[in-house]
């Protein structure tokens, strides 16, 4: 069987993993953390990242540091992960949800500001599969309103819109290291911050709401407890595995890249012939080969596509159920149909992608997509 996600190892993790378990410092924020952050502030230029142990976590971080209140409203697009979300209702937001673009799954611009109101807080923006979404248009409603913009680039580390890195644009944003990402640690994540504003509460909140971070650069004799906050950092164990890959990032994307076009190369006929919608990237986003998908026509199609592959030993995967209809949701949503993120839900499907997979896999996966396609 060709499994949909295979983690890859570069070698170094246990090494580092050793190395962190014989140092003096076994718990959040020593050697390796500090490594993993600074890489991130340097190559991205991100004013500050602070690791977590999910992206969930890092989307909580930002509702706590929002300061979000019963009744405030964050707009987002429906087609997310639950996370997303539930980042900001924990904190007794409204979600306001948003729909995806035609082009792609990503929110669409256009359908932002109808739906600001006296409540809103923030836009909650997607990079879906690592592909930007309009940013000069988000950060210009989002300044016209004075809302916060946080990027949420679980899929999107080492992509770029325009000339900027995803996850540096927003005023805050973060990263997924779950082991289906592009560089991993098992469960892993991140918060960069990229406003002042937020800098110094935000490593309060990531130490339990105590100012221990400022104690260990010695700016202060004794920390205690100063504001809300919870225990989001990751143990030294987890740092030390995603320092191993960040090590072998480059090689990772171009493989990655790699993968992408040719899926891409070997499908294209498919959507020549209208058979299938493939990835749009629009002309201002770059591309950092996290996934491939393509949209079928319709759900019963797009289940006999998966069956017929599992049947040929591939494993295919749809991906989010629009979070307006889920079962938490349904009654709350008072907003309008949602056709582009429905659509994605019924139609869409994820091919194998893992830095593993083999050109020879690849091309026997696409055969057996043009095949059924070509049986029709
Ligand atoms: C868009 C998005 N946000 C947040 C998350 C949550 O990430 P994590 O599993 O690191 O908490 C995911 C998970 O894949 C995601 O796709």
């Amino acid at each position: 069987m060709i499994p949909f996600n295979k983690p890859y190892k570069t070698g170094k993790e246990t090494k580092y993993i050793y190395d962190a378990v014989n140092s003096a410092k076994i718990s959040g924020n020593g050697k390796y953390t500090q490594k993993c952050q600074k890489y991130f502030e340097d190559k991205y230029g991100f004013k500050k990242c602070l690791l977590t142990s999910s992206c969930t976590d890092a989307l909580e971080m930002c509702a706590l540091l929002l300061e979000i209140k019963p009744g405030d409203e964050i707009i987002m697009p429906s087609y997310t992960f639950v996370s997303t979300a539930n980042a900001f209702v924990l904190r007794g937001a409204n979600v306001i949800f948003a729909d995806s673009s035609e082009s792609n799954p990503n929110i669409d611009e256009n359908k932002v500001e109808g739906l600001i109101t006296s409540r809103t807080k923030a836009i909650v923006v997607v990079h879906y599969a690592g592909i930007s979404c309009n940013m000069d248009k988000i950060m210009r409603i989002a300044n016209k309103y004075k809302l916060i913009v946080v990027e949420d680039a679980a899929q999107a580390i080492d992509s770029y819109y325009k000339k900027k890195p995803l996850g540096s644009i927003g005023h805050l944003s973060t990263f997924s290291f779950h082991e289906t990402k592009n560089i991993i640690s098992g469960e892993g994540g991140m918060l960069a911050i990229n406003d002042n504003r937020f800098l110094k509460r935000a490593e309060i909140i990531w130490e339990k709401g105590t100012n221990r971070v400022a104690f260990w650069r010695g700016e202060i004799d004794k920390y205690g407890w100063v504001d809300i906050g919870s225990s989001f950092l990751p143990s030294e164990i987890i740092a030390a595995f995603l320092y191993a890959q960040i090590e072998k990032l480059e090689k990772i994307q171009s493989k990655r890249i790699q993968i992408w076009n040719e899926y891409y190369k070997k499908l294209k006929s498919l959507k020549r012939n209208n058979k299938v919608i493939l990835p749009y990237l629009p002309p201002y986003s770059g591309n950092n080969g996290h996934m491939f998908y393509l949209v079928c026509k319709n759900t019963k199609e797009r289940d006999e596509l998966i069956m017929y592959l599992k049947e040929t030993g591939i494993n295919a995967v749809f991906h989010y159920q629009s979070l307006h209809t889920s079962p938490f949701y349904i009654n709350k949503y008072k907003g309008k149909d949602l056709s582009w993120s429905i659509k994605y839900s019924e139609c869409l499907l994820r091919l194998p992608f893992y830095f593993e997979l083999k050109m020879k896999e690849i091309d026997f996966i696409c055969r057996h997509i043009n095949m059924f396609y070509n049986s029709q």
